[in-house]
């Protein structure tokens, strides 16, 4: 939520912050703007897109600055509210990522010392707390205003009698220092600057760092200098383009077959009839477990959902779902489960503050994340990476399925340890797993029979998804996406539920989505469609293509392969996925942004 970036080296700043503010953009799109120093601060900003402030910039040649790209959260989303913020001399530029708790109090005591305010944003305290303290040194000015702000924050600052310096501290919201040749960067993510460096490094809570384009200075919270640890990122910048795809979301789905194989990647051996993960991670599925419990929100919360299903299936540990923001006050918590977050960001503020909670409560903590260096790798006791590479449209897709992919594995090697598997079916399991990225390139290569589908979809005023067992989740997921991303209300259902109340929405103008599999549930699922038809509602099945019988019950059927029932979630996932993009292609709408919506929620 919101993209802070900074800059400083030997290139136009406008060019690099307005280049990193689109890379940035997933993360709040309500209004962007930078402040430059080109002799003195110029600032521009506009609300909507980045376009919008780059038509504004005249060319500069000043070669320091900071850039923002907002979700609105304090504030309507207007001109003023807009990011940079600036003190009242106009020459100190701050942009923040967070929310100032006790910002109303501050407020009224700068109001009362003479201070200007020209918007109704939480951030802007922070600008005014740095100027009235501010003698020549940002870094010290900074450490003061900190003192008194209560709440999460990202910010990075300069000021125009420091030229070639930025300063930026963070609490509870990202902050990545880039390291370059002759040119330094901060952002809230490594995507930001990815074209100008690999290099990385990450700052913790209460650190600050002052960087200049030749040097990168880290102070911890009693101002003492301390060392960080240079880190190298795997992330291809391509990996963050469109490739010629239309929207990041489109390229993402197709980067399936990829991301899939990616997740076991150093993970599997099948000479060896292994599952292996870090060394914190083999600690933590190795001890003593009595329950876990599995928090996470949105479609994290889903892969969540789906990874119950494979755990309780192939070990005897009971698993818990939990929405992260529901877990932190209500959840059951003890020594002996494993809190286990997922987490795509690593940076959604509900699920860290889940994750805060269990381990407060003695509970083990594993996260599954994306993103090296992210505040929830650095919180729990152990984490494993989805490698899923960058993922930039607001709607999770390639991440979901390597979550499953990892929670799978997860599964399996609990089961291992507790000798509930022999190495034969271990075998198995590893081959038919590597079987899925050519499931998944079997499903993107019939994406116009989605086409046709999402053509009859397109004009419905609301959709049903319904699904068995694991397909339940899935039938969640599937609703969520067309939602986010068309606008179509859309819900999941288990199929078993649909009589207990959901029929009475039941017209002939509600396709319903039914996913259906050939295991234990696929006559109880055949009957739910006939109940369906039944009241004249169009059913659209997703079916295995050895299904020779589902023609006879769904009005529509969409096809996915299956060689084996490992994992058919993978295959089903991308249907659901590429139906819900033509939906909202043939509606026009902003796929890769929806609205209302940003990718990382770093608020709760
Ligand atoms: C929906 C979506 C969101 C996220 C949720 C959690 O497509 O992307 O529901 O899944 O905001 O985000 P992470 O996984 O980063 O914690």
């Amino acid at each position: 939520m919101c993209g802070i970036i900074g800059y400083v080296g030997f290139r136009e700043a406008r060019t690099v912050l307005l280049e990193s503010l689109k890379r940035l953009d997933y993360r709040g799109y309500d209004s962007a703007g930078v402040a430059i120093i080109d002799k003195n601060l110029k600032v521009y900003k506009e609300i909507g897109e980045i376009a919008n402030v780059e038509k504004k910039i005249p060319q500069l040649k000043g070669t320091t600055g900071v850039g923002h790209t907002r979700w609105a959260t304090h504030g309507g989303v207007t001109k003023e509210n807009a990011h940079p913020h600036l003190s009242c001399d106009k020459k100190i530029a701050i942009v923040h990522n967070g929310i100032i708790e006790n910002y109303t109090k501050l407020k009224e005591d700068l109001k009362k010392k003479g201070h200007r305010f020209v918007s109704q944003t939480d951030s802007e305290v922070i600008a005014h707390l740095i100027d009235d303290v501010y003698k020549g040194n940002l870094e010290e000015a900074i450490f003061a205003a900190i003192k008194k702000i209560k709440g999460s924050y990202a910010i990075v600052a300069v000021s125009q009698d420091e030229p070639g310096k930025i300063v930026g501290v963070r609490n509870e919201s990202p902050l990545v220092i880039g390291v370059g040749d002759s040119e330094n960067f901060l952002a809230s993510d490594i995507t930001a600057f990815l074209k100008y460096t690999d290099r990385v490094m990450f700052l913790n809570d209460g650190e600050l760092c002052v960087i200049t384009a030749n040097s990168i200075k880290v102070l911890n919270t009693n101002k003492k200098q301390i060392k960080k640890k240079e880190e190298l990122i795997t992330w291809d910048f391509t990996d963050a383009e469109k490739s010629g795809f239309p929207h990041f979301m489109l390229k993402e789905i197709y980067d399936q077959p990829d991301s899939i194989h990616h997740a076991l990647r150093g993970r599997i051996s099948e000479m060896e009839e292994t599952i292996t993960f870090p060394e914190p991670v083999e600690k933590l599925l190795k001890s003593e477990i009595n329950s876990i419990h599995i928090v996470a929100c949105g479609t994290s919360f889903y892969a969540g959902l789906v990874g119950k299903y494979l755990i309780e299936q192939h070990t005897n540990i009971p698993v818990f779902t939990e929405i992260a923001s529901e877990y932190r006050y209500f959840g059951t918590r003890n020594e002996s489960s494993l809190v286990i977050a997922i987490t795509q960001s690593g940076e959604t503020a509900d699920t860290l503050a889940a994750l805060r909670e269990a381990q407060l409560s003695g509970s083990k903590t594993l996260v599954i994340t994306n993103v090296i260096g992210s505040t929830a790798t650095r919180i729990a006791d152990g984490y494993i990476l989805q490698q899923s590479g960058p993922e930039i449209g607001v709607a999770a897709t390639k991440t979901f399925t390597s979550q499953i992919m990892v929670l799978f594995l997860i599964a399996l090697k609990i089961a291992l340890l507790q000798k509930k598997l022999g190495s034969d079916e271990l075998y198995n399991y590893l081959f038919h797993l590597k079987a899925l990225p050519r499931h998944v390139r079997d499903v993107l290569e019939r994406s116009n029979d989605i086409i046709a589908i999402a053509k009859q979809l397109k004009d419905a005023k609301s959709v049903f998804f319904i699904g068995r067992g694991i397909n339940y989740p899935l039938s969640l997921e599937g609703a969520l996406k067309l939602k986010e991303i068309s606008y179509i209300h859309a819900e999941g259902f288990a199929a078993g539920e649909l009589k207990h109340g959901p029929f009475a929405l039941l017209t002939k103008d509600t396709p319903v989505v039914a996913i259906v599999t050939q295991d234990e549930t696929y006559e109880k699922i055949l009957a739910n469609i006939g109940e369906i038809k039944a009241r004249g509602s169009p059913v659209i099945a997703i079916a295995e293509d050895k299904d020779t019988e589902i023609e006879n019950h769904a009005d529509f059927v969409l096809r996915f392969p299956v060689s084996s029932h490992v994992l058919p979630c993978i295959p089903i996932t991308v249907v659901l996925q590429l139906l819900a993009y033509h939906v909202a292609d043939l509606r026009k709408c902003p796929i890769d942004k929806p609205r209302n919506l940003a990718k990382s929620v770093t608020v709760e």
